[in-house]
């Protein structure tokens, strides 16, 4: 496997997440904002997107087994790292680098829910198109992409090319 062509290049996404950071700020403007980043994928999205908001925000991250060196989702969902605090009453956002099968947010949405935060919203910088997933109301969306494997950006392969400044598609060697 080797990086192929690039899908999404650094200058889109940062005007991407400027422009979610920015309706984010005024979204939440007034309110105390909690936002919960999904390890390891979103640990760039989080990082860079946060810079964008210009509120008293507060953090933590929840770490979910996903992959691990496959290229397609088990469906089975464990959490690894819950979260520190209570969110009881709290404005979550929940910040993911990619959605695809769906699996990990549908089963995050309904274990958050239960904790009874005062709202729960979803950010993802990428969407796979042409999957069927359950339901998901994503309110800040970065860009849809076709239901190709991607590295960077957060998105790993076996571990690798998370610390790639843009988005590639995952191609076969050969
Ligand atoms: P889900 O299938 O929507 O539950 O996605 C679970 C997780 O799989 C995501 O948070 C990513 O970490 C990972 N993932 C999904 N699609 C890709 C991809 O194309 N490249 C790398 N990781 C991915
Ligand atoms: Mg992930």
């Amino acid at each position: 496997m080797k990086i192929g062509k690039t899908l999404i290049t650094t200058e889109q996404i940062d005007e991407k997440l400027e422009e979610m950071g920015r309706t984010i700020t005024e979204d939440y403007r007034g309110k105390d904002l909690l936002m919960v980043g999904i390890l390891k994928g979103a640990f760039i999205v989080m990082a860079d997107l946060a810079r964008h908001v210009d509120l008293p925000v507060e953090f933590d991250f929840m770490a979910v087994s996903s992959y691990g060196a496959a290229t397609k989702t088990s469906g089975v969902v464990r959490i690894l790292k819950d979260l520190d605090q209570e969110i009881a009453g709290r404005h979550v956002l929940i910040v993911e680098d990619i959605i695809d099968s769906g699996l990990t947010l549908h089963y995050l949405i309904r274990n958050l829910s239960v904790r009874q935060p005062a709202s729960l919203e979803l950010a993802a910088l990428l969407i796979k198109d042409e999957i069927d997933r359950p339901q998901l109301e994503v309110k800040y969306e970065g860009f849809h992409i076709p239901p190709e494997f991607v590295i960077g950006y957060g998105l790993d392969y076996a571990g690798k090319y998370r610390n790639l400044p843009y988005v590639a598609i995952m191609e076969e060697e050969g």
